[in-house]
């Protein structure tokens, strides 16, 4: 058995990481326009990035060079509702529909997440995620997008990871707000996910063509010490344990949403009783049509006497944020989710880092990044070919971009960004994965 013969080859992106243009034509800041100072690596800010709002033409022509069939792409909230809610800001309705536009002519079917991490900074003054309010924010841009653009966009993912834009950035304070404050979990989790249920049902009730909708989250994978029974139910339960991660966990966002439970160790850990009522969570559980999930690298845990995690080894192969690579994290990633949540499953995000640079003949080769999508897609065929369901596979991501806190260092593009005058040259990567597409994984 092989990939399915409608597979959805891609990439993804996400409207703060590409877009700029962050105060032209009415858009306003969202958070990581105005909390990134003093936060990010070299102060590197999100409000140029690759300038895709003007350019949005040539990149699409660049993906349509590459084959791609997909292409994954966010909305910048504060671009369509400039306060939040309230007045809708007409060149931002213009901008999306063009750029649909010009995917359509090229033949790429678009998938919209609705928020990948980019909260409309009024918004934020108001208490952000912490207010209860949030949800029906959430539902009023929701709704915006869905009567304007669901004629054009039939694939919906809610939310990309909750467990970064809340479990990292309220807790360790790596990403905006940048928070350290366990008390603002409990609302942060609470409105995040009934925002969510809320988005599902409107997207379902107004959608113009039939929606495909589902979720984005990500979580750590742990993979197997060995091939015993004991090492996999071992992997299996810290995967999706909730009290080693945290907020990070897979298990404290899927759980509610697919399960309708909370898990009790993240009522432990944030020292509820009850996270939600169970009227609550039959709302919370509003039918999926698929599962997304964004996988990188797998997890470990301290061992003793030792300075490395289990998933770890001295020289072990590395990005260049320094996450371990082991494609069994995706084979693992795929048997995990599905045995647990059943549903169909997406890989929205997966990709490789490196500080790639054009060399001497004009061009960027990248044979690192070929040889870990390589290996991540042998091993997510290797799960197809025990009949898991994967429908799809995303990369991550389309072009290089802001990395959030890391700033512009980590590159993990197909195509190539010169941010000085943002020209952009397709990676051997690219290259190489169109000939994926083309014949649909079988020359893996
Ligand atoms: C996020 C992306 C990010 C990527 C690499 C994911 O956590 O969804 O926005 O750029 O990982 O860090």
């Amino acid at each position: 058995m092989s990939f399915k013969a409608d597979f959805m080859w891609g990439a993804a992106s996400a409207a703060a990481q590409i877009e700029g243009a962050y105060n032209e034509d009415g858009r306003k800041n969202s958070i990581w326009d105005v909390l990134y100072e003093g936060h990010t690596k070299h102060n590197d800010s999100p409000h140029v990035a690759c300038d895709h709002y003007h350019r949005y033409k040539e990149d699409i022509a660049l993906m349509k060079e590459m084959g791609l069939k997909y292409y994954r792409l966010s909305l910048s909230w504060s671009r369509l509702l400039p306060d939040g809610t309230g007045a809708i800001n007409q060149k931002g309705i213009d901008f999306y529909n063009d750029l649909f536009l010009e995917l359509k002519k090229a033949g790429i079917e678009p998938m919209v997440t609705i928020y990948h991490w980019d909260l409309p900074y009024e918004l934020y003054r108001k208490g952000g995620w912490e207010n209860d309010d949030s949800p029906l924010w959430f539902e009023e841009y929701t709704k915006l997008v869905v009567d304007k653009f669901s004629d054009k966009v039939k694939y919906w993912m809610t939310i990309n990871e909750p467990n970064c834009f809340i479990g990292i950035s309220y807790k360790d304070a790596c990403h905006a707000p940048f928070l350290d404050d366990k008390n603002a979990l409990i609302s942060c989790t609470r409105n995040v996910l009934l925002a969510h249920a809320r988005a599902v049902k409107v997207i379902r009730e107004r959608a113009k063509i039939t929606p495909v909708v589902g979720f984005a989250p990500t979580g750590p994978i742990y993979v197997p010490e060995n091939k015993s029974k004991e090492a996999y139910e071992k992997a299996y339960a810290l995967t999706f344990s909730n009290n080693i991660r945290g907020p990070f966990s897979m298990g404290w966002w899927v759980d509610p949403v697919i399960l309708g439970k909370t898990p009790k160790d993240v009522e432990e850990y944030l020292g509820v009783k009850e996270l939600f009522t169970s009227d609550e969570l039959a709302f919370i559980t509003q039918p999926l049509d698929f599962l997304g999930f964004n996988i990188y690298t797998p997890a470990g845990i301290n061992k003793e006497n030792s300075c490395y995690q289990t998933n770890e080894y001295e020289g072990c192969p590395r990005n260049t944020l320094g996450w371990v690579i082991n494609p069994d994290c995706m084979y693992y990633a795929i048997k995990f989710i599905q045995d647990r949540y059943k549903l169909p499953l997406l890989i929205t995000e997966n990709g490789y880092c490196g500080n790639d640079f054009v060399m001497l003949d004009g061009k960027v080769h990248d044979p690192q990044r070929i040889d870990y999508i390589q290996r991540h897609l042998l091993a997510a065929k290797k799960a197809v070919e025990e009949g898991y369901d994967l429908m799809g596979y995303l990369y991550w991501s389309v072009m290089d971009n802001y990395e959030w806190a890391e700033g512009y260092d980590p590159r993990f593009g197909l195509i190539y960004v010169d941010y000085r005058d943002q020209s952009r040259i397709l990676k051997d990567s690219a290259l190489w994965y169109k000939t994926v597409i083309e014949t649909n994984g079988e020359n893996l």
